[in-house]
């Protein structure tokens, strides 16, 4: 007995095995022939009822093998043109495939629920041109043993519709070879373990430590309060006012008695 090729209507899978029943048309009768899936360590089982291309061996002891299903009328490809590869992973065409046209130099993988790699190694994605991450949902980026790193010839832009937060156990740096502005609609606060605040609120500024405090009002106050000792030490100091008064242990700089008895008018 010579080997033969033949095509018949798979009938039965053993899924575990591999294996499934083909049934041919012989001279009338139907022969059904147990058969050995294709495998070169690929899965890909036919669905009952497809037509398969069976070898059949010269000594009829083995095992029949298939090469595995045709495409014919009942079993058309999803589409076909010269230059396209396409290979379908799932038993209804378009679910789960993947596809190279030669024509664009395209390469594309799609599947309907989820898709992912796992690698006991190293993971390297390099393009010469963009790369896009692009999710309806969340994206997260998280290394569990080393640091992450964004790095950028030109900008690197981080923007949120709502809050951004940078938080770090150890020190947050920020540096800049040119200009740094930061800027709010709101409140800006500066709180330091050590105590310092700075505060710059509705056009108001306050700098508060060790119960010491400086403001700068909206209108152009400057307040400056301490609950021990202010200094003011230079090689000259002035000051103009039209109105206001000094007093130091009850004597008023503007009105106050001399020695003599007399009261003192204000020095002109
Ligand atoms: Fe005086």
């Amino acid at each position: 007995m010579a080997s033969t090729n033949r095509t018949g209507r798979v009938s039965s899978i053993d899924y575990a095995a591999g294996t499934y029943e083909v049934t041919y048309f012989d001279r009338g009768r139907s022969v059904t022939r147990k058969i050995n899936a294709m495998s070169n360590g690929e899965y890909k089982m036919p669905t009952v009822g497809q037509i398969v291309s069976v070898t059949h061996t010269s000594s009829g002891l083995a095992a029949a093998t298939t090469t595995g299903t045709v495409w014919n009328k009942t079993n058309a490809p999803a589409e076909g043109y010269q230059g396209l590869y396409r290979k379908e992973y799932a038993s209804r065409k378009g679910q789960a495939y993947d596809r190279y046209d030669e024509n664009t130099g395209v390469y594309t993988q799609y599947v309907d629920k989820r898709t992912g790699r796992t690698c006991n190694g190293e993971i390297y994605d390099e393009a010469k041109g963009p790369i896009s991450l692009v999710g309806g949902g969340q994206i997260q980026v998280s290394s569990s043993g080393a640091s992450v790193s964004l790095n950028a010839k030109t900008g690197v832009g981080i923007a949120a519709g709502t809050t951004v937060s940078l938080e770090a156990g150890g020190a947050v740096s920020a540096e800049a070879g040119g200009e740094l502005s930061v800027s709010a609609g709101g409140k800006v606060s500066l709180e330091g373990q050590e105590g310092l605040e700075i505060e710059v609120s509705g056009g108001e500024a306050k700098i508060t430590l060790n119960g010491a405090v400086i403001t700068v009002s909206e209108a152009g106050d400057v307040s400056i309060t301490s609950p021990t000792k202010i200094e003011l030490t230079a090689p000259e100091i002035n000051a103009t006012a039209g109105t206001g008064d000094v007093t130091i242990e009850g004597v008023s700089l503007v009105n106050h008695t001399h020695n003599s008895g007399a009261v003192a008018p204000p020095d002109k």
